[in-house]
Formats: C-alpha cells, structure tokens, sequence
C-alpha cells in the first residue's frame, strides 16, 4: 500500500482473487461498465452471470460475449453479490421494483458511482453491506487496459468501513484490473461529489465548451472550419497525452517557447477568478444537492427538447467533427 498524504493507495499485493471467486456475481445491466467488468471478472475466474430486462437489446451482446444472461428477478435469486450497473438515474426503479423484493440484507450491493447511496435514492435494508469500485475511466478502457495486462484506478468505499468489507471490495477491484495500477479509499459521499464537480467543470463541461466556444471564435472571424477544427480540438488529444506522459509542470520542455508564452499570459487571463466563482458555486450546487434535484426534474419532456436545442447549436462544430475524425484517424497510403 501506498500513503500519499491523507490518501491510501491500495496495490495487487495488497489484494486477493480468493473471495470474488467464492461469489456468485450477477452484473445487473451490460452496457459501458456491464460489459467490461463482466469480462474482466470472467477473465479473472468468477462466476457471474448478466441480469436483463426483459426483451433487452444486449441479449445477444451477452452471448457473442461467452457469458449467460437471465431475467433481473432471477439473478437476484441467485447471486450473492449484485452490481447495479445501469443508468443512476434507473437504479431506484429497478431497486424497488425488482431488486428488493427478490433480496435481503446478505446479498452485497456494489456500485461503480456512489449517486444512489450519497444521494438516498434507494432504501436498503439496514444491516446491508454496500461497497463501491469506481473505475476512473470509461467501459472500453476498463476492459481495452485490462488485456493489455494494465488497469484503470479505481475509487473504492464500503458502508460498514470494516476492514473485511474494504478488503472484499479490493478484491472485486482487483477482479477488474484496477489494482494493477492502484485502488484509492474514499467514500460515497467524497467519490460522487468530487465525480460530478470533475465532470461539470473539466470533462463533460469545461473541455467542451471551451474547444466549442474556441472554435467558433475563429470561424467567425473567417477562419476555416477544418483549421480551427485542428487547432482548437484535434490537438487537444495530442496535448493531454503530453500532459498524461511528463506532468504539466514539466510541459514547457516539449512544446514552442511561443506556445509556452502565450499559454501562460493567456491561460491565466481566460480561466480567472471568475472561473475559480464559479467552479465554487457548482461545488455549492452539488453539495447542497440543488443539481440533483434538478437533475431530478430534468426526466420531463419539456427539458429533454431544452437539451437538444443546446446540442443543435453546437451543429457546425459537430459537422466538421463528423468530416474530419475518419480523416484524422485512418492513415491513407500514400
Ligand atoms: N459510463 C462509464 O463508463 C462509467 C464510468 C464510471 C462509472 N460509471 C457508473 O456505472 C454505472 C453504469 O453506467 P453505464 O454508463 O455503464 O450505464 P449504461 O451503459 O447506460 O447502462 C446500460 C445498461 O443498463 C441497462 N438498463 C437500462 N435500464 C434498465 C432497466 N430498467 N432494467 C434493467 N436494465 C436496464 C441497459 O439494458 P438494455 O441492454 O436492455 O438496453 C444496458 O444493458 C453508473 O452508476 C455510472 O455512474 C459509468
């Protein structure tokens, strides 16, 4: 185990195989994070079978994957272990519908995002332990790393915090390749608070629109579109592989003294106090839980055609992307 500050780093060594393999796993849901768990833990030597909803398209998918699937009622009967791996926001309806009713209080939940515990957005049974593996990374990479003999992290936290229950939950993670790389103790509250801040204002949010907002600046003043397309969003990937390999600290060594200027000057000017306000107001959002209630509310129809009027202004960025990706990434002969 690592100790970085605060922080305990948990490693391979420090995880067995022994009590997932004495499981019977069902893995509720076989989408992004479904399909990838389920096979790394198959590959891993667990028992685990895939629980769908009736007429489900991923029947076949489940197939084609060597594993076997049947009804959620079913697998809740069977399993000793469930993994509620379908959208947050179906979880409680699939919970109270189904899961409850056809469980107690010994079948151990786990969940790759702590929303439904953090948030109480189902109700448990009170002795039920509940552990949390949350890879840091999509489906595709949980599963593309682990063949490759690699991992993602993970984030990881039990309900009961008992040592037993963390080492199961390292267990599970080491199952999925996670603790080939390291597997960081949290909990529900800290993993789904920092999670949803980290989306908003970096990943999903942030980075998107600063590419898109970049991007337009440019075609407006009549710059080409597949020119500003390279600048402002192909190279980004470019960039952050850098920033991945040597740090951002270390940047300035392996890029232009114009690029390292500029960055710097411009950098500060455009991501100031008043970005750092408003990241602090969406922390505040999320904590005093105002963006789940309105997230909450958002399953209306009227604000679903909200989201896709926002999608639809983004079009000229998405044309161009649509045109240029399959350029970008299939070198031509020559
Ligand atoms: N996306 C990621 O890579 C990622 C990363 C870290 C953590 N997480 C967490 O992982 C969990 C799963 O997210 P995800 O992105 O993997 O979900 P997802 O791909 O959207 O899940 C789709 C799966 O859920 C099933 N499903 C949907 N509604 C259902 C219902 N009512 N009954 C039964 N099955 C139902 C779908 O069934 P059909 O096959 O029948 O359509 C499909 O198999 C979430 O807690 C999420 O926060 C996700």
């Amino acid at each position: 185990m690592l100790n970085i500050g605060e922080s305990k780093l948990y490693l391979d060594d420090d995880s067995s195989l022994d009590w997932i393999r004495s499981q019977k796993i069902g893995i509720i849901g076989f989408g992004n994070q479904g399909q990838a768990q389920a096979l790394n833990l198959k590959d891993s030597g667990a028992d685990l079978k895939i629980g769908l909803r009736e007429n489900s398209s991923s029947t076949q998918n489940v197939v084609n994957a060597g594993l076997t699937s049947e009804s959620v009622e079913s697998i809740c009967a069977w399993a000793s272990v469930l993994v509620l791996l379908v959208p947050d926001e179906t979880i409680p309806k699939v919970y109270d519908n189904i899961i409850k009713p056809n469980t107690d209080s010994s079948t151990i939940l786990v969940f790759a995002h702590g929303y439904s515990i953090h948030y109480q957005t189902i109700s448990l049974y009170p002795t039920q332990e509940v552990l949390l593996i949350s890879p840091s990374g999509p489906g595709k990479l949980v599963r593309k790393r682990f063949l490759e003999n690699s991992g993602v992290p993970s984030l990881i936290a039990s309900n009961t915090n008992s040592s037993d229950s963390i080492q199961r939950a390292l267990s599970y993670s080491k199952a999925i390749g996670c603790t080939r790389i390291c597997a960081v103790l949290t909990t529900f509250s800290e993993e789904t608070e920092s999670d949803l801040f980290g989306e908003q204002t970096v990943l999903t949010g942030g980075i998107p629109h600063l590419i898109i907002n970049a991007f337009n600046t440019l075609v407006d003043r009549g710059f080409q579109p597949v020119v500003a397309w390279l600048v402002c969003f192909y190279e980004v990937k470019l960039i952050v592989d850098l920033f991945s390999d040597i740090g951002l600290s270390n940047m300035q060594d392996a890029i232009s003294t114009t690029a390292n200027y500029g960055g710097q000057t411009r950098g500060e000017r455009l991501i100031n106090q008043n970005v750092r306000d408003e990241m602090g107001k969406i922390l505040s959002e999320i904590q005093e839980n105002k963006y789940f209630e309105e997230y909450q509310n958002i399953q209306s129809d009227i604000d679903i055609s909200q989201q896709k009027s926002r999608q639809n202004s983004l079009s000229s960025f998405t044309e161009i992307s649509r045109i240029m990706l399959p350029i970008v990434t299939s070198p031509r002969n020559i």
